[in-house]
């Protein structure tokens, strides 16, 4: 009958879709994906609610998720209704006593808890954590003018590996602590980066506001689908990046050359990113390679082998 044609079509295609998404949960069953979630990615509901459900489909499948999570918005929220100025250098906030504080209460009272919430309306998956907890991250002031932002120190993953072996969601705040417990505000790609490397993650994606990387930040369309190391270094020191992505380059160079194997700029406004990018042969944001010939083929990131391929 006529009227079941657009209705069958549909059904194959919901179904090459699952079938679609075969290879790669079989390539990511068992590995460990870092997910740092940007703060800016995060303040409409349904995307939080969208990104929750992506995080434990990932897990469902047997993917060891462990989600980073940023929160500079939130945090400029609360200092502007606090009447306490903000400023920063190089796209990190000065920090002093204050600033301290609220970026704390913000990220592990508000931000990490919401996600947790948000997660565990699906089962009792998620546990948020600070890097202060089970000692996980030890920070040292990064510059005097900086206040307390933190670099990271070391990561002592012991106690994601034990949530992950125990199938829990480890959620990260990224406040970490000196050896005399003294807080420090830690950039969330930073964090990001240093715990994919601790925990020798095989993917690592920031999700941000933007489609990726831009030759241009004014211009959208500009998005850079594919750079290497060097060419990221290059943007760096011509002044093509501003605020936020100049740590989150950073910090993807760092990830590439601490072998973290495919490491991915991504849009977190885009409803279930994680999804496609993970489980589809659409390519997504952008991939940062080593630019290293050798090393990116026998990594499996150099795009021509890619399995993605527009990537
Ligand atoms: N060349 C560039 N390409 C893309 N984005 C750029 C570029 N230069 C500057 N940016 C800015 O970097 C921002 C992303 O970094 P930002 O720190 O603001 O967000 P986030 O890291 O996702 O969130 P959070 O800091 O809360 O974790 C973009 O919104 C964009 O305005
Ligand atoms: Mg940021």
């Amino acid at each position: 009958v006529s009227h079941h044609a657009p209705e069958e079509s549909t059904a194959a295609h919901r179904a090459r879709i699952l079938v679609e998404a075969l290879p790669y949960i079989r390539r990511f069953r068992g590995q460990i994906v870092v997910v740092k979630y940007g703060g800016n990615a995060m303040t409409d509901p349904a995307l939080s609610q969208q990104f929750a459900e992506d995080v434990v489909l990932m897990h469902s499948v047997g993917i060891h998720v462990v989600v980073v999570h940023g929160g500079g918005p939130q945090i400029g929220d609360l200092l502007g209704r606090l009447g306490i100025k903000s400023e920063f250098r190089d796209g990190l906030r000065v920090t002093d006593a204050a600033t301290l504080d609220v970026a704390r209460m913000v990220l592990e009272g508000k931000v990490s808890s919401e996600i947790v919430s948000a997660i565990n309306v699906h089962g009792p998956h998620a546990v948020g954590l600070s890097g202060a907890d089970a000692g996980l991250i030890r920070a040292h002031p990064r510059h005097p003018e900086l206040g307390f932002v933190g670099d990271v120190e070391s990561v002592n993953p012991r106690i994601i590996e034990r949530l992950l072996a125990e199938e829990f969601i480890p959620v990260i705040s990224t406040i970490g602590a000196d050896e005399r417990g003294q807080a420090y505000n830690i950039n969330a790609d930073t964090v990001a980066t240093a715990v994919a490397q601790a925990m020798r993650a095989e993917k690592l994606l920031y999700l941000t506001d933007v489609d990726g990387l831009l030759a241009d930040v004014e211009d959208r369309s500009s998005l850079i689908r594919s750079i290497t190391v060097p060419a990221v270094r290059a943007m760096m020191s011509s002044g093509a990046l501003s605020g936020g992505m100049i740590p989150k380059a950073q910090a993807c160079i760092d990830a590439v050359e601490a072998g973290v194997r495919s490491v991915h700029m991504i849009n977190g406004t885009i409803p279930h990113v994680l999804l496609l990018e993970l489980f589809t042969d659409e390519g997504v944001g952008t991939m940062i390679t080593s630019g290293d010939a050798a090393a990116d083929a026998m990594l499996g990131t150099a795009p021509s082998i890619s399995e993605k391929a527009n990537r």
